[in-house]
C-alpha cells in the first residue's frame, strides 16, 4: 500500500486566473490543511513550453506562479512546493512512459484533439501530443495516490491509471499506484465570462473572458458587470439554472467564494435581478482576491525569496523522486 500522497500542477504560461483559484488553489490548500496526506504542488514550465513561451514571459510566469500558490495559502513548509524543471526525475520518468503508451491513446484525448481542432496537426509540437504522458510522470514520479484537478483533466488521468497499469503488467510488478482523481465542489469548471460554453483559460485571447489573480478590485468589478447573462432574474432553485450556463456559472462562482450550495445562493437571491447579484459577485470576489494579488506583488518585489523555496523544494522532492525512479530503472533492465 501507499502513503497517501496528493501531487497537482499549474502551467506558467501567464494570466493566472479565478479558475485556477477556485478549481485548483484553493483546493490545493484545502488538502494542505485537511491533513492525512503529503502534498506536492508544482509549476509545470516543461508543460508550458509545448506551445511556444517567450523566455523572459515563462521565467516571469514561473516566479509570479509561485507567488500564486503562496498568496492563496500554500506554506513551503508543510507542501512540497517546486517547479518542475528543477526536478528532473520528471523528465526522466516520461521517457520511459513514452514507450510505454501508446500513439492510439494521445491521439484520442479531447485537449489535443482541441487544441489542433481546425490547425494542421502536423505543425504542433511533438511535446503537446505527448503532454499526458509527461504529466503521467509528473504524479506518478511521487507515487501520488490522490490528484485535484478540474475537469477539464479527467481523461489525462485516466490515462495515468491506464500507464500505470500497463507497466505494472508489462514488468510483472505493483510499483505503480493507480491514482484516483479528486473532482469535486461547485467550482471544478469555471466557465469564460463572455461565452458560456468555454471554459476559463489563461489561452483566451480576449482578457474579459476571465478574472484574473492580479485584476485591481475596479477590473473585477467591471468585468462582472459586463459578464454575458440572459434577462431573467435568478431562479429559486439549482435546477432552474440547467439550461442557463452563464446564469449557472456566475451562482457557481459565487458557491464556490462563499463556501455555499448553489440551493444556499438561490435561497438568497432567487427571484432577484443580475443588477443586484453582480454588485454582491463583485464584492464578494474582491474580497478575496485583493489580499492575495497584494501579497504576490509583495512576493514578486522579493525574488531571492521565491527563488530560495523554489531550490529548497527541489531538494525536498528529490528525496521522493529519486529513489523511485532508480526503482523504475531498475525494473526496466537499466
Ligand atoms: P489553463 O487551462 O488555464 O491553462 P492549467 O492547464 O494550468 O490552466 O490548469 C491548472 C489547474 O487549474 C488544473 O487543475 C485545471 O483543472 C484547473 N483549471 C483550469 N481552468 C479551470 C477552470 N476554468 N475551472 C476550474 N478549474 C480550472
Ligand atoms: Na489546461
Amino acid at each position: 500500500s501507499f502513503t497517501p500522497r496528493v501531487f497537482s500542477g499549474i502551467q506558467p504560461s501567464g494570466n493566472l486566473h479565478l479558475g485556477n483559484y477556485l478549481g485548483a488553489l484553493k483546493r490545493f490548500v484545502d488538502m494542505q490543511e485537511a491533513g492525512g496526506y503529503e502534498t506536492v504542488y508544482c509549476m509545470v514550465d516543461l508543460h508550458a513550453i509545448t506551445v511556444w513561451q517567450d523566455p523572459a514571459d515563462l521565467r516571469r510566469s514561473t516566479r509570479e506562479l509561485c507567488a500564486g500558490f503562496i498568496a492563496s495559502g500554500i506554506d513551503p513548509e508543510k507542501s512540497i512546493l517546486i517547479n518542475q524543471s528543477q526536478v528532473p526525475e520528471h523528465a526522466q520518468l516520461a521517457w520511459v512512459f513514452n514507450c510505454v503508451a501508446r500513439m492510439g491513446w494521445m491521439g484520442r484525448m479531447t485537449q489535443w484533439k482541441d487544441k489542433t481542432a481546425g490547425k494542421n496537426a502536423e505543425a504542433a509540437s511533438l511535446g503537446l501530443f505527448a503532454y499526458p504522458s509527461l504529466m503521467a510522470a509528473d504524479i506518478l514520479i511521487y507515487h501520488a495516490t490522490h490528484v485535484p484537478v478540474g475537469e477539464d483533466q479527467k481523461q489525462h488521468l485516466e490515462l495515468t491509471r491506464d500507464i500505470a497499469t500497463k507497466f505494472n503488467h508489462d514488468y510483472g510488478v505493483d510499483f505503480f499506484p493507480i491514482t484516483e482523481p479528486v473532482i469535486e465542489g461547485a467550482a471544478t469548471r469555471v466557465m469564460s465570462l463572455r461565452d458560456g460554453s468555454k471554459k476559463m483559460s489563461k489561452s483566451d485571447p480576449s482578457d474579459a473572458s476571465r478574472i484574473n489573480m492580479t485584476d485591481d478590485a475596479d477590473a473585477i468589478a467591471k468585468k462582472i458587470r459586463k459578464a454575458k447573462t440572459d434577462p431573467e432574474p435568478l431562479p429559486s432553485e439549482a435546477a432552474g439554472l440547467a439550461e442557463r450556463p452563464e446564469a449557472r456559472n456566475l451562482v457557481n462562482i459565487f458557491a464556490a467564494l462563499n463556501g455555499q450550495t448553489v440551493d444556499q445562493v438561490l435561497g438568497d437571491f432567487g427571484g432577484r435581478a443580475f443588477s443586484e447579484f453582480k454588485p454582491a459577485l463583485a464584492e464578494l470576489a474582491v474580497a478575496h482576491l485583493a489580499p492575495i494579488s497584494s501579497e504576490m506583488s509583495r512576493l514578486m518585489d522579493n525574488q531571492d525569496e521565491i527563488d530560495r523555496i523554489l531550490t529548497r523544494g527541489a531538494e525536498r522532492a528529490r528525496e521522493i523522486t529519486a529513489p523511485i525512479l532508480k526503482k523504475t530503472y531498475e525494473i526496466v533492465g537499466m
